[in-house]
């Protein structure tokens, strides 16, 4: 065992508060793109003004609903990879987990990971834009009787249209979930940042709450982030190679 591996599996041990913060790294393995890969990033071929935020959903609804159906589709096929299970089986292990993401698919709870805040929505979930029976109303697209080529269906309750429950840019997170991921980031004891660039905040303060509170940073990212400067480890490798491996080396040290 290396001794940045022998390190991590100490600070676990050791530790009842545990905190993961995922980013779309997580998810790459299941062939779900991240947003700033260079080449592969949604970003790096689509123009988030013109198509995450309420801006452009405002100027062509249809434009910004066929996006998030065509990235329904990508999603479509995806399973859960050995990173998602690997932090599933992490949470077994924790008295006190907690994982943040900033993901929209579905494949932690997938996975089996339980106590799961969601910072940027879920985009299987959609919702009325005018939140008109408070925010969020969440509708059923599945039961409107609606035409799939026709762009955005329309709320039941008041005609304004449906769209999809993910937090834009320009948009706050929901109050709930922020407040308990900065709760638990500051009672972290350990925090695992996997697959994040660190570039989107609210989310990308939470290892800096985490850290002045004194918690161990341990990073999993074939690349340095934007947090990578504050973390104590860094893996630099995939999370679907680093993760499973610090789980065979907690179950290794637990049999010694
Ligand atoms: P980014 O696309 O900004 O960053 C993805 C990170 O994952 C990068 O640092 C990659 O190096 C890393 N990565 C790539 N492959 C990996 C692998 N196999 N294992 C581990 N890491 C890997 O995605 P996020 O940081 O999640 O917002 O982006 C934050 C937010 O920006 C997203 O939630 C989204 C976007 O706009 C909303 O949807 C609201």
């Amino acid at each position: 065992m290396d001794d940045a591996l022998r390190q991590a599996v100490t600070l676990l041990n050791n530790a009842t508060r545990v905190v993961v913060l995922t980013g779309a790294g997580v998810s790459k393995e299941s062939g779900i793109p991240t947003f700033r890969d260079a080449q592969t990033g949604l970003w790096a071929r689509y123009d988030p003004t013109q198509l995450a935020t309420p801006e452009a959903f405002r100027r062509d609804p249809k434009l910004v609903w066929d996006f998030y159906e065509f990235r329904r589709e990508v999603m479509r096929p995806a399973q859960p990879n050995p990173a998602h299970v690997a932090l599933a089986q992490l949470e077994r292990r924790v008295p006190q987990f907690t994982l943040i993401t900033q993901n929209v698919d579905d494949l932690h709870e997938r996975a089996g990971s339980i106590h799961i805040i969601r910072l940027h929505g879920q985009i299987h979930r959609n919702k009325c834009f005018n939140a008109c029976q408070g925010e969020p109303t969440y509708i059923d697209v599945a039961a409107l009787a609606r035409d799939r080529a026709a762009g955005p269906p329309t709320c039941p309750h008041c005609g304004a249209f449906v769209r999809p429950d993910i937090v834009w840019f320009g948009e706050g997170l929901p109050a709930q979930a922020l407040s308990a991921a900065q709760s638990a980031s500051a009672a972290a004891e350990v925090m695992l940042i996997v697959g994040t660039s660190g570039m989107v905040t609210p989310a990308a303060d939470l290892p800096y709450i985490a850290r002045q509170s004194g918690a161990a940073l341990i990073e999993f990212n074939p690349l340095p982030s934007a947090i990578t400067p504050i973390v104590n480890l860094h893996f630099a490798e995939a999370a679907g190679v680093a993760l499973p491996r610090l789980i065979t080396a907690l179950e290794e040290r637990r049999g010694e």
